[in-house]
């Protein structure tokens, strides 16, 4: 495997974790063996997903003709893998459409930004809803149609790719009445664990990602016994730290191009676990960024919290630090300092009496995340039933929902 798990700082012990293994391997064998409403996506890396490659590749070959930006209409599942892929593995590429991304929010004047920028280039839209109905999509939705009807008129049909439930919603009507192109999120596979479905393949394949690494990635750990023991365990380790008074769990990471990532565990473990007063509060930091804000609180702050350090061996390019930069620094390489730095904050925060569950992961590459999502998916599902709760639903943010359908009515 490509990432490895390291529980020695959690100050939890193996007897702890012993007592409930049988409990988290029913689960897991459950999770691998029973068709619940929505456990597609267990199997998916290593079945059904290979099936739609060969077509995802060629539409993204003809969509890539057509445009020199895609922009990705979608939120929360729908759009955050895509993001958090392509922004790890360095943005946009040159030779490749630019990708954007729509719905994300309601702000009129981002949406605003975002047609000016555009107005002047190719464009083809993407729009990714399983539901086909979510408030923040459908209004992108049609303000980005009516900028492509304007711009392409009877033509505008063909620059948009939708990718949505098989049969059900609005976008699935829509769709097979408009003749556009499509792809489907299975009907048992919820956003936050569609990451290796069309919903994030094809985004990404436009952008020039290597989507049959990212998915080889996840279908060795699908397939690996690390899932079944290191998986586990790490759902263990959380749920005892839980019991112990910690309700964060603060991801960290030494580079900004993870920032996504963090955003992406965010959702999947949130909306995963947090429901029946029950859940871990997922927040996430970029150091060293954020040892210059959160930094004191976490050294010498209420210890409310345990933090997981996604600690990646090798980020790839690096810089050499010139020889006036001080005898401590003179001929050495950043990312050498950003480890030491690392191994620095590690000891401090384990002297405070932090536990730290680490993940090394070897590169920073395609088959590294689609191991590392993988892995995340399956932690946050066992987590989540470990608990007691369901960690498909998120029943929670229709209350919300309904508060702004009344305003609206
Ligand atoms: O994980 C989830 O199910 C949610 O975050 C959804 O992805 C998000 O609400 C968007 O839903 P939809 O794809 O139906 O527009």
């Amino acid at each position: 495997m490509k990432i490895s798990l390291n529980l020695d700082k959690t100050f939890i012990n193996d007897s702890v974790l012993d007592e409930r293994r049988g409990f988290a391997r029913q689960i897991l064998e459950d999770l691998y063996t029973c068709t619940e409403t929505y456990n597609g996506w267990v199997k998916w890396p290593s079945e059904d997903a290979w099936h739609n490659i060969p077509r995802i590749e060629a539409e993204a070959e003809r969509i890539r003709n057509l445009c020199d930006v895609l922009v990705v209409v979608g939120i929360g599942g729908s759009y955050l893998g895509t993001a958090a892929i392509l922004e790890a593995l360095g943005g946009n590429r040159p030779g490749r459409p630019e990708v954007i991304f729509a719905g994300t929010n309601l702000s009129g004047a981002y949406h605003s930004r975002l047609l000016k920028s555009i107005a002047d280039r190719d464009v083809c839209m993407c729009v990714v809803s399983k539901s086909g109905t979510t408030m923040e999509s459908r209004l992108a939705f049609t303000i980005m149609k009516r900028f492509l009807d304007e711009k392409y008129g009877t033509e505008a049909y063909k620059r948009i790719v939708a990718i949505t439930d098989p049969v059900k919603g609005l976008l699935r009507e829509e769709t097979e009445e408009k003749g556009y192109a499509s792809f489907e999120i299975p009907a048992n596979i919820g956003g936050r664990y569609s990451a290796f479905t069309p919903a994030i393949l094809f985004p990404l394949a436009v952008a020039g990602i290597d989507i049959r690494r990212f998915v080889q990635g996840a279908k060795d750990m699908e397939e690996s016994s690390y899932i079944r023991n290191e998986a586990l365990d790490y759902a263990m380790t959380r749920l005892a730290l839980m019991e112990s008074g910690k309700d964060v769990e603060i991801f960290e990471y030494y580079d900004p191009c993870y920032g996504k990532i963090g955003e992406w565990i965010k959702q999947l473990f949130a909306e995963s676990e947090g429901k029946g007063g029950k859940g871990l509060l997922p927040v996430s930091l970029t150091f060293s960024t954020d040892l210059h804000s959160i930094g004191q609180f976490l050294q010498e702050g209420r210890q409310m919290f345990f933090e997981t350090l996604l600690n990646v061996r090798n980020w790839g390019d690096d810089v050499e630090i010139p020889f006036c930069a001080g005898n401590a620094f003179d001929g050495r390489m950043l990312n050498e300092i950003n480890a030491l730095s690392l191994q620095g904050v590690v000891a401090a925060h384990s002297k405070a009496g932090i536990p730290i569950v680490q993940i090394d992961i070897e590169e920073n590459d395609e088959y590294c995340l689609g191991q590392l999502m993988y892995f995340m998916m399956i932690t946050t599902a066992v987590t989540g039933k470990m608990m007691g709760v369901d960690p498909f639903t998120q029943d929670g943010v229709e209350k919300y929902k309904a508060e702004i359908r009344a305003l609206l009515d």
